[in-house]
């Protein structure tokens, strides 16, 4: 795992509860300090230290290679890379972390960790909660862009990643400790609210509740007046109008409007109450259009273009439409508006926008219109303020084909998440009648388990995928117990809890005596992997990538089972050390599973 991000080398966790920051970090603040008292006349290096790749070490400082083509010809007191490596380990303030340290040839320099560090770090996170191994993240407040499904369409599967990886990227910024505004920014202004709205009045020329009937199933009211606008001119021009008059304010048009909404809403609410997903709908920030529009042109942004208002951006053919032809905004005029919203009124630092790939060009665009107003800084790296569009892409059925339902209709979310859910509950019921368990089990508790194995398997398949990547949905795949999948991860969870359970102590009292003990190297790799979860959330986090935290999350219980096959816990001379070990690994994944908006089980 390689950090694409720099670290952060000042200390913003003074505010930030307890959180020490990932063993990556701390490392980092104790080579800050030999790096600066090393070469006094260069204070500005930042401090590179990396994940081992090789066997020598756990972490390693790659520093001395910089510094030597910095300073070569320069100074006389290094005559070689090795020979900083070599100061620079001298330098090293006293740390109780670090158990030894070798510099390689090439200069680099090798860092095995203290076992008693590693067990220390482990037993105060068992003490005071998981919460301090909340690795430090350099921004205060974030809006994340996400799930954004369009009024008036069903949310299908499509749907489903945006808000699936929207929500992990949200809770693991709120785990770090950055005050999130989740933001579901649906599409229900434009063209085709025109073109809804002269449809429901067609259909209910004397108002409201007969309009409430017309639309009954929202995809055929849509499909409908979709079909009418495509084949009659007149209704297609008067819903064209429709929409000024909308966006001019005019009552019925705002009524008719607020109406389809509202019904939509309750279908989406159904589908985030499901996945656990909270968010908050805000895309109308039309009384803020002109003001922005104001900005732009006076910044000598936008020009005249086929009768619209439109800001060309380097390097692109088509340019950003403000101001459509006909005196109507779209999508880039709101775009535009929101994004100096958020920046200027809510103050956000990072906003992250979550569609498929498909709108990257549109959000290159925004983001190069808003570093040119100077809303957002002109560098584009990894310094905040910033805008991140996070593209992913499509989910394919069995065909290599988008996915569809058999009648080759859009798979509603609803019917996905209903299947994969009673194919768990069949699986479980079939699991425990084969081990004669399934007498003590009620019917909530099956169901609940259910929910929580379904939802997590679907939630799981998509996260643990490289989001750019098209991905291939299978209930067969995402449910099976055994592989990479949340099955196989949450049963093994249960799985530890029963190990705990069966010992038969008070785990309270045995965090408080500590005692953990890594001495069998089956121990110290699962100890070593555990402290290594605050590095792997930041890095997902600053990387925007899930994927990152599901290979960490298997990897765990992977670790766990070898820990396991070669050290027996109950019973042992080493119970009670081992015995917290299960225990950190149980919070860990609890806490990886949060993140990933999975629900934990505890019994199998
Ligand atoms: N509702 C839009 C769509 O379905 C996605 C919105 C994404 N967010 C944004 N700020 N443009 O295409």
């Amino acid at each position: 795992m390689s950090a694409i991000v720099p670290l952060p080398t000042s200390d913003p966790s003074a505010s930030r509860g307890d959180a020490v920051g990932s063993v990556k970090q701390q490392l980092s603040k104790i080579f800050k300090a030999s790096l600066q008292a090393t070469f006094p006349n260069e204070q500005d290096v930042d401090p590179l230290v990396s994940v081992s790749t090789a066997k020598f070490g756990d972490y390693q400082c790659n520093n001395a290679m910089g510094m030597w083509s910095k300073i070569k010809g320069k100074s006389t007191e290094f005559s070689n890379p090795n020979s900083i490596g070599q100061a620079l380990v001298k330098n090293l303030p006293a740390s109780e972390m670090i158990e030894s340290t070798s510099v390689a040839k090439a200069g680099f320099i090798n860092i095995i960790l203290s076992n008693a560090w590693i067990a220390k770090h482990i037993e105060r996170m068992l003490l005071n909660g998981i919460e301090t191994w909340a690795p430090i993240i350099p921004v205060k407040r974030a809006v994340v862009d996400f799930s954004s499904p369009n009024i008036a369409k069903e949310m299908h599967v499509g749907h489903l990643r945006s808000t699936i990886i929207g929500d992990t990227l949200a809770r693991m910024l709120e785990f770090s400790n950055v005050e999130v505004l989740r933001r579901n920014h649906v599409g229900d202004w434009g063209t085709q609210f025109g073109m809804l709205i002269e449809y429901l009045f067609e259909m209910s020329p004397n108002g409201e509740d007969a309009g409430r009937q017309a639309i009954g199933d929202l995809q055929d009211f849509y499909k409908a007046s979709k079909k009418k606008f495509d084949e009659d001119a007149s209704f297609k021009e008067k819903a064209q109008k429709a929409v000024v008059r909308l966006q001019g304010g005019e009552l019925k048009y705002s009524n008719a409007w607020k109406e389809i909404c509202e019904i939509s809403r309750r279908e989406f609410a159904q589908v985030y109450q499901r996945l656990g997903v909270r968010l908050v709908e805000k895309s109308f920030y039309n009384p803020y259009i002109p003001d922005a529009i104001r900005e732009l042109d006076d910044k000598g942004l936008v020009v005249e273009s086929e009768g619209a208002r439109v800001i060309f951006i380097e390097g692109q053919q088509i340019p950003l439409i403000v101001v459509k032809s006909d005196g109507g905004y779209g999508y880039a005029s709101t775009d535009l508006t929101a994004i100096r919203y958020r920046l200027r009124e809510e103050k956000a630092e990072w906003i992250i926008y979550l569609t498929d790939v498909g709108q990257q060009n549109h959000f290159d665009m925004v983001f190069c219109a808003a570093r040119r107003a100077s809303w957002l800084p002109e560098s584009v790296g990894s310094s905040f303020p910033k805008a991140s569009h996070v593209g992913f892409g499509l989910v394919l059925g069995a065909d290599g084909k988008r996915f569809r339902t058999r009648s080759s209709e859009v798979v509603r979310l609803v019917d996905l998440l209903d299947e994969a859910k009673n194919r768990c509950r069949k699986e479980l019921e079939q699991r425990l009648e084969n081990h004669g368990k399934l007498g003590e089990w009620t019917d909530h508790e099956l169901e609940k388990t259910a929910e929580a194995v379904g939802y997590g398997a679907v939630k799981y398949a998509d996260l643990k995928n490289n989001r750019l990547t098209n991905y291939t949905f299978s209930f067969d795949q995402m449910l099976n117990d055994k592989g990479n999948t949340a099955v196989y991860l949450l049963y093994a969870h249960a799985r530890i809890c029963s190990i705990i359970r069966k010992s038969n102590r008070d785990l309270e009292e045995l965090k408080k005596g500590g005692g953990i003990s890594l001495s069998h190297a089956d121990e110290r790799i699962l100890g070593l992997h555990l402290v290594r979860f605050a590095e792997v959330v930041e890095e997902a986090c600053l990387n925007l990538l899930p994927n990152v935290l599901c290979e960490y999350l298997y990897n765990l219980s992977e670790t766990f089972t070898r820990f396991y096959t070669s050290c027996q816990v109950i019973g042992s001379a080493e119970e009670s050390s081992r015995l917290l070990l299960c225990e950190a690994t149980a919070v860990v994944m609890r806490q990886c599973f949060e993140l990933l908006g999975i629900e934990p089980v505890y019994k199998i």
